[in-house]
């Protein structure tokens, strides 16, 4: 005759048969074997209950029936999951640790673009974008380089067939001028150089002038170590009464110190640039071989990284500042230059080819 124990017993044996069905054929074998009609556990457990003493057959039939209620219940509930395709409980290793979304981090040439505008804000600068498809005018002749002007040659222009329509975009707070509107602008253009800026935006507003402008300039350069066809420039402009080479050199030494290291040496040569005079290349020591001489710096010991120089009064005068009362400095360069050399990355490509395995040894 069965007791209590025996019941408990068949239960614990279902819960292990069930646990081990993960299969639609496993469950419907342990259904089988359970609630079959005709010698399955719970229908011979029935008739043993019904056979017991009737002192005890209350008890054991309570607990049989609540057994079969349970297996029934069971089953079902394990026969959905396996449909479902739902992991089974159980089978689920809850110690296991979660999957890690990756992060992301910036990139080093947004690295250098937000130090940039961090340092120049700083220091009282605006910061601004602008246009990148430029005409002739804002991109050369106003700042000095007339059509037949040799300067021009430096830069291989990419030029673009159809004009686009003359705003002053990127020009922030543009306000109504009562200077001349600038000639005719036939040719349009991708801007070379950021310095287009300053001329858009001394034409939307007077003196003082503090920006630093920003953006992506084209070449048609070829791919090399150092060329890409579109690299990120920055371009700066202070104007005016009584500015001095003396506010450009510490305004950028103060700058170079900043990005690189406080005891960066910082060395001004005189140069030339049609919209500057005086002009002067800036150089820091080299960072490669602290300026013991290295094929980087090609032995000098010094790295160029910058172009600068007084505003030249022809620029001025193009946007209709009077030179006599107003002077001011300029400087511009490349951001990849920058980042090259405070990373000590020796081909530029690497920026843009967006390999993990470049990019993951930068950590901002
Ligand atoms: N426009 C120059 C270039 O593209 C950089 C530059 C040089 C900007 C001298 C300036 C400057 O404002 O004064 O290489």
């Amino acid at each position: 005759m069965p007791d209590v124990v025996d019941i408990e017993r068949l239960r614990a044996e279902f819960q292990a048969a069930l646990a081990q069905a993960s299969t639609d054929e496993a469950v419907r074998a342990v259904r089988d074997r359970f609630l079959g009609r005709k010698g399955g556990v719970v229908a011979t457990l029935m008739k043993a209950v019904a056979g017991a003493a009737p002192a005890d057959r209350p008890l054991l039939g309570r607990l049989a029936n609540q057994l079969k209620i349970q297996i029934e219940a069971q089953l079902e509930e394990k026969r959905l999951a396996v449909e479902a395709g739902r992991p089974i409980a159980g089978a689920v290793d809850v110690t296991l640790p979660g999957r890690q979304a990756p992060l992301g981090r910036l990139h080093p040439l947004t690295a250098v673009r937000n130090q940039v505008e961090a340092v120049f804000s700083r220091m009282g600068f605006e910061i601004l974008e602008g246009p990148e498809v430029e005409d002739d005018y804002h991109n050369f002749e106003a700042l000095n380089m007339p059509p037949e002007h040799p300067a021009r040659d430096m830069q291989d222009t990419l030029f673009l067939a159809r004009p686009v329509p003359q705003r002053a975009a990127g020009a922030t707070g543009t306000r109504p001028s009562t200077r001349p509107a600038p000639p005719e602008r036939p040719a349009t253009l991708l801007r070379t150089h950021t310095s287009a800026m300053q001329i858009r935006y001394m034409e939307a507003h007077e003196p003082p002038v503090r920006i630093v402008a920003l953006g992506k300039v084209f070449r048609r350069d070829d791919l090399d170590l150092t060329h890409t066809p579109m690299f990120q420039q920055f371009e700066g402009l202070l104007v005016d009464e009584g500015v001095t080479m003396g506010d450009l050199k510490g305004t950028l030494t103060a700058f170079l110190r900043e990005v690189f290291a406080p005891d960066t040496k910082v060395f001004f040569r005189p140069s030339f640039f049609p919209y500057t005079e005086p002009s002067a290349e800036v150089f820091i020591g080299c960072v490669f071989c602290e300026g013991s001489g290295c094929p980087v710096c090609k032995r000098t010991g010094w790295l160029e990284i910058l172009g600068s120089g007084m505003v030249h009064p022809a620029v001025l005068e193009a946007v209709g500042y009077d030179s006599e009362r107003y002077t001011g400095f300029a400087f511009g360069t490349g951001i990849e230059r920058v980042a090259m050399l405070k990373y000590r990355v020796d081909d530029i490509r690497l920026f843009y080819e967006n390999d993990l395995r470049f990019l993951e040894q930068f950590s901002f």
